[in-house]
């Protein structure tokens, strides 16, 4: 089992984000999590990367006890993520952004001023462009404000896959962008994604974008999963029409 998480409960005063929660995922899965606002996806995104602390429960991946860890071993061990806003720095060139995130991923962070912005870097920068599908000759002298939210929310996923991990979390990858951009990105993405065989989880509010792009997709509801499994099957479960579908 890649990744795998057992009865965790986590509490805020007397609200419940996570109840009971079992969750599964294997290598080269792609899953689609679904749920109204305040339903508790993203918390269950913080737990497992290690923003948030359970109150109980275990986290596994790869058989071994990840529960204690902390931001940086889940990072480091190949568990990554994206977050509902692009965490990109916004007055700095595109290349540049995907160069930093490079020599942070192999820790080389202080020797910025000696060889960061080499031809060999920036070359490796396009090419993860390309494999994202941004068009490198229009995108990659351009400073990260000036891009469209499309492109703004892949290059801030491009980022995410930097250090090969074999999980990734996406939360709301097409957030704040129009319904047309959605599909676009989404292809993009998880074409890239799949080339670097990294298992898959996104939430999305989307129906038809979930539909489209998962293979299996978890229902939450007040911090309990309601539903997993197939997307038809999921979609037609009475719970996800009443509390999801229906009302979103
Ligand atoms: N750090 C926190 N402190 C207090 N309450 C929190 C905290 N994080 C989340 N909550 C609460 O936990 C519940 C679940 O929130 P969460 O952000 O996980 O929902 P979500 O499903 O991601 O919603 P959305 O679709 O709006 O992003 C909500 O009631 C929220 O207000
Ligand atoms: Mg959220």
């Amino acid at each position: 089992m890649l990744l795998e998480v057992k009865n965790l409960n986590k509490s805020f005063g007397s609200v419940t984000a996570a109840k009971n929660i079992n969750f599964k995922m294997n290598e080269n899965d792609i899953i689609g999590v679904i749920g109204s606002n305040g339903a508790g996806k993203t918390t269950f995104c913080n737990i497992i990367t290690g923003y948030l602390k359970a109150d109980s429960g275990e986290i596994l991946y790869q058989d071994r006890d990840i529960t204690k860890f902390n931001v940086q071993e889940i990072k480091n061990i190949g568990i990554h993520r994206s977050f509902q806003i692009p965490q990109v720095f916004e007055n700095l060139g595109v290349l540049e952004n995907i160069i930093i995130a490079e020599l942070v991923a192999k820790k080389k962070q202080h020797s910025f001023f000696e060889e960061a912005y080499t031809k060999e870097n920036y070359d490796k920068a396009i090419n993860l462009l390309e494999r994202f599908s941004l068009d490198a000759t229009k995108f990659k002298d351009k400073v990260v404000k000036e891009l469209p939210q499309g492109a703004r929310k892949i290059l801030d996923i491009l980022i995410a896959i930097i250090g090969t991990p074999k999980v990734i979390l996406l939360d709301e990858p097409t957030s704040g962008i129009s319904t047309e951009e959605k599909n676009i990105v989404m292809t993009n993405i998880l074409k890239a994604i799949k080339e670097f065989n990294i298992s898959v989880l996104f939430i999305e509010h989307d129906m038809e974008i979930v539909e489209q792009f998962s293979d299996r997709v978890v229902a939450f509801y007040n911090g309990e999963i309601i539903a997993d499994g197939n997307p038809k099957e999921v979609f037609k479960q009475k719970n996800v029409q009443k509390y999801i579908v229906g009302s979103s």
